[in-house]
């Protein structure tokens, strides 16, 4: 499904937020990349339909305006950058309410199987029975993921799906998104901190700044150097590996330490 975003523009309380934002998502990975508080997770959150923005999110040709809540829900699924699943039910069960659009009063055999093939395609089949509000932070955002995965949406959008992860996870889970993207032509929209993941996952980048879109397009035409030290401010070192996706080495800030200022004043 083609995701197409025009002159999207969103404020709270009259501050503007998305200046005017033009993007395009095709059926692969694209993760967006920008500083704290540029707007990739106001920009999520407009696209899945939580916020109300001016301008056009169009899917496939049709307008968001035009489809059906119900429609909405059952294309885009969404995992926000905080999410608190405390509840005290199991894994298994919390993973299910991820279909809960499709679920019956009675569970049926293959909601039940379908569970368990997420959490295995997860690698966190053995915390099945395990209740929810036991989980340590790690746990509790892979059963996120599951809930976002379970009922293969045509477009994926995941805001920091590595928070709380370790090394291993992050790279598993970006393995995991990567397969279920290209064996179901999903389109995967996934904002990112972590530039090396960005550049070694997804096929199109997408650069936020200043409220608008100031590149996109390959990993390596968007991770630079140079847009590393204009964006970020720190110099950084990028070497292309053998398959030419950028590896980024940070090297140190170009400002003055704005936290030891506002510490010591
Ligand atoms: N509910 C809200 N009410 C008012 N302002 C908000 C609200 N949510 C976000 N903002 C502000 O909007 C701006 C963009 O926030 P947003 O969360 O979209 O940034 P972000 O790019 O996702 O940042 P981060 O990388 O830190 O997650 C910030 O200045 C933030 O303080
Ligand atoms: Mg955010």
């Amino acid at each position: 499904m083609k995701l197409e975003i025009k002159n999207l523009k969103f404020g709270y309380n009259s501050t503007p937020v998305l200046k005017s934002v033009n993007m395009v998502a095709e059926p692969m990975v694209t993760a967006i990349i920008g500083p704290n508080a540029v707007g990739k997770s106001t920009l999520l959150k407009c696209i899945c339909g939580i916020l109300k923005a001016e301008g056009s999110i169009v899917f496939n040709g049709k307008d968001l305006k035009e489809y059906r809540k119900d429609e909405v829900i059952k294309t885009i699924s969404y995992l926000p950058q905080e999410s608190s699943t405390s509840a005290v039910m199991t894994v298994l069960e919390a993973t299910m309410l991820g279909k809960i659009n499709s679920l019956g009063w009675r569970i049926k055999d293959e909601d039940l199987s379908a569970s368990m093939d997420t959490l295995e395609k997860l690698g966190i089949e053995d915390l099945a029975m395990r209740p929810m509000n036991e989980l340590s932070g790690g746990q509790k955002q892979m059963v996120s993921i599951a809930q976002s995965i379970i009922r293969k949406p045509k477009v994926l959008l995941m805001d920091e799906p590595t928070n709380s992860l370790d090394l291993q996870r992050q790279l598993e889970l970006f393995d995991v998104i990567q397969t279920i993207t290209e064996d179901n032509g999903m389109t995967t929209v996934v904002a990112l901190h972590d530039l090396n993941l960005a550049a070694r996952y997804a096929g199109n980048v997408v650069l936020m700044n200043g409220g608008k879109v100031v590149a996109s397009g390959s990993p390596a035409s968007v991770i630079t150097e140079a847009m590393i030290r204009k964006v970020y401010g720190v110099n950084a070192r990028v070497t292309l590996d053998g398959e030419g996706i950028p590896q980024v080495i940070p090297i140190n800030s170009t400002r003055k330490c704005r936290i030891k200022k506002a510490i010591t004043g």
